[in-house]
């Protein structure tokens, strides 16, 4: 085996900074929209741990948006080479869907390169560079709906902004439960979360 380096030390920091404000803001939002579940905290104090944590991950999404722009790294996250990528999706669907079963190898090898296999890399994508976004920035303007009054009646009423939020929420969650999944199908169940603490892959000699 060797050690392959895919996660700076940047990255890390705002994965698992980033994924802890992320549960907590699930958790305190469902809380704050639907008020007859069982209550886990007040509604103050939903609203408190929402507003906090919401900053957090915003300044936190900020740290991952620089790091990658700044190193040029963010190209990891866009499929730049249409033809590559839809050969590479489909390949990557027949080894989830069957190839693994029958104890294939994932076609897709890690590199700092090339990270991803295209489904995360256009999983990412939309996560990173189109959802995250649209949650931060219809967060920020439900935060302070008075002093945000003219440009939610320039998106269309609070009602849009509001939906724009829930949908995102939504989506997101989808992608967590699916992400978290697909992280456990490494070397060994751990070996990507391992890998996303310490910041080294264990990968094959010859791959
Ligand atoms: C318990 C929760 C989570 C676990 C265990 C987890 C685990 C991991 C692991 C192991 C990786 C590296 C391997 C890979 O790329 O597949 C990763 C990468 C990533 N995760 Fe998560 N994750 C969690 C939550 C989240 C959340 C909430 C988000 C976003 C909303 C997220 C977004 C990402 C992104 C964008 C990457 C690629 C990072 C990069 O290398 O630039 N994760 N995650």
């Amino acid at each position: 085996m060797k050690k392959v380096f895919l996660q700076p030390m940047t990255v890390r920091i705002w994965h698992w900074v980033n994924a802890l404000s992320f549960f907590v803001l699930v958790a305190t939002g469902v809380q704050i929209r639907y008020r007859d579940i069982p209550n886990l905290a007040t509604f103050k104090t939903s609203v408190d741990l929402h507003n906090f944590f919401g900053f957090l991950l915003i300044a936190d999404f900020l740290l991952w948006f620089a790091f990658y722009v700044f190193t040029g790294k963010i190209r990891v996250y866009v499929p730049l080479n249409p033809k590559k990528f839809i050969v590479g999706a489909l390949r990557q669907m027949r080894y989830y869907g069957y190839g693994m079963m029958i104890g294939e190898k994932d076609p897709h090898h890690a590199t700092p390169e090339e990270k991803f296999n295209p489904l995360q890399q256009s999983a990412y994508f939309m996560v990173m560079l189109i959802l995250m976004p649209l949650q931060v920035v219809s967060g920020i303007l439900l935060w302070d709906i008075r002093m945000f009054a003219g440009w939610i009646a320039m998106l269309g009423g609070l009602r849009v902004v509001d939906i724009v939020h829930v949908v995102a929420f939504f989506l997101l969650t989808a992608f967590l439960f699916v992400h978290v999944y697909l992280t456990t199908l490494g070397r060994t169940p751990l070996a990507h979360i391992k890998a996303m603490f310490t910041g080294y892959e264990e990968v094959e000699e010859n791959e």
